[in-house]
């Protein structure tokens, strides 16, 4: 790719240096909280840099002008990570670690798990900073990704995302996936106070 006319300019191999050193703490926060409980928190950790065209058109979006600076300092997910975990506890044990870290500073923190959207989403959103980059981080357990990847297929793809019936529906498996992580969390404690 040519990135001289990339929205990010020339900092886009920093960018993407930064996207792999927190690649790095991710699987770092995995492993100290594996030998902890002795079972991997991670499902599975996805990552991107930010499409130049979706870049360009959230730029536009929030009537900001389609500059580096822009797409680096006030839109603030150029960076993304996708941490997907088996349990609750889970999510927050990496939560924990990252924001301890050191050369990590959160930003915000939007925790969509204790304050559910309107249409059932969860997850847990940590905007962090590292060498003067930021991220977006989402956190979310295996049954909160799946429900979002359906929801956004639902709402992208076909046009019904504005039906009030769909729209009672979704919210209805959110929170029935949501009761079945709170049952699942229940059992996994259930069997860990039998294996001590
Ligand atoms: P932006 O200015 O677009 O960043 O809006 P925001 O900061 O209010 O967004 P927020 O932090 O709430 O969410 C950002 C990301 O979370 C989105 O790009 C999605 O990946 C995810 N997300 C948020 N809400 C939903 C939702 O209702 N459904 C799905 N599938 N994903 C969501
Ligand atoms: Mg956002």
């Amino acid at each position: 790719m040519e990135t001289t006319n990339s929205i990010y300019g020339a900092r886009y191999p920093e960018l993407k240096a930064v996207m792999n050193e927190l690649v790095g703490e991710i699987n770092a926060a995995a492993q100290a909280v594996k030998a902890k409980t002795g079972v991997n928190p991670v499902e599975h950790l996805k990552y991107r840099i930010k499409a130049e065209d979706s870049m360009r058109e959230k730029c536009r979006r929030k009537g900001l002008p389609e500059t580096v600076e822009s797409a680096l300092q006030a839109v603030r997910d150029a960076i993304g990570l996708r941490v997907v975990c088996p349990f609750l506890d889970d999510v927050y044990a990496i939560r924990d670690y990252l924001v301890h870290s050191a050369g990590l500073e959160l930003v915000e923190e939007k925790d969509y798990i204790r304050h559910v959207k309107p249409n059932g989403y969860r997850s847990l959103h940590l905007i962090m900073k590292k060498n003067g980059y930021y991220a977006e981080i989402q956190l979310r357990t295996i049954s909160m990704d799946t429900w979002a990847a359906l929801e956004h297929q639902i709402r992208y793809k076909k046009n019904v995302g504005d039906s009030a019936l769909i729209f009672e529906e979704l919210k209805r498996c959110a929170d029935e996936l949501a009761a079945t992580d709170v049952s699942m969390q229940t059992i996994r404690a259930v069997l860990y106070e039998e294996g001590e």
